[in-house]
């Protein structure tokens, strides 16, 4: 997938419950047509299938779990993301956080089915053995900054050239997004600058009056 990504994780939120998630995932897709900026929505899991038959641009999950097919109540598959529809996910966002063994297990089974995969990082050590696992994408988010107003790129600009650094160094075809506070076309540029692919982000459109309005201010900076 090209740069630039606007990856856009829809939680939780009850903002993009059942329907509501379809409007915003709508969105995404008029904007990523109308600009030629890839905007990659993540439904809630409940809602991944109904959206991937919905939209004719790549939905990614939230997670996935490193097991593969058989007697896991409760977990989600890689075979399960690909029969949904679904063409990547994040894995091990600092939310919903999984054990190295399961990452790595996850990401093979993502692999063999062709799912691009983003798995998330806290700081620039984790990015590095994150980036050696051999993910598509790795996303550097500080835990301390995720939903609030000062983006990662102004708070905390190296981490995100620092990672960029280290996993270049360690795997140099894994991409790197950054994520954290990020709200509006500003942001998105400044990661850019730092070296990133693209940004993960949450809060600054799920929650905004006007998500079609902030993903397109996003996307005319880049
Ligand atoms: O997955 C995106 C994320 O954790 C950042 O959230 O609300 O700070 O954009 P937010």
């Amino acid at each position: 997938m090209p740069a630039p990504l606007i990856v856009v994780n829809f939680k939780a939120y009850g903002e993009v419950c059942g329907p509501r998630g379809l409007e915003l995932a709508l969105s995404c897709q008029a904007v990523s047509e109308d600009t030629g900026v890839h905007v990659i929505p993540c439904p809630q899991m409940v809602d991944l299938a109904r959206v991937c038959a919905r939209l004719s641009i790549p939905v990614w999950a939230q997670r996935v779990d490193g097991v593969g097919p058989g007697g896991h109540t409760g977990h989600t598959t890689a075979a399960a993301l690909a029969g949904a529809g679904a063409a990547g996910t994040l894995l091990n966002h600092s939310e919903c956080r999984m054990r190295a063994f399961d990452i790595d297990a996850a990401l093979s089974s993502c692999r063999a089915e062709g799912i691009t995969t983003c798995v998330c990082s806290n700081n620039v050590p984790v990015s590095r053995a994150m980036a050696a696992l051999g993910p598509d994408y790795v996303a550097v988010e500080p835990p301390e900054l995720i939903g609030g107003d000062i983006s990662v790129t102004t708070a905390d600009p190296s981490i995100v050239s620092e990672t960029v650094d280290a996993v270049r160094a360690t795997n140099p075809s894994v991409g790197v997004l950054c994520g954290a506070g990020v709200k509006d076309g500003k942001d998105v540029s400044a990661a850019l600058e730092l070296g990133a692919q693209g940004v993960l982000l949450a809060s600054g459109v799920v929650k905004a009056r006007d998500p079609a309005a902030v993903l397109r201010d996003m996307a005319s900076t880049l």
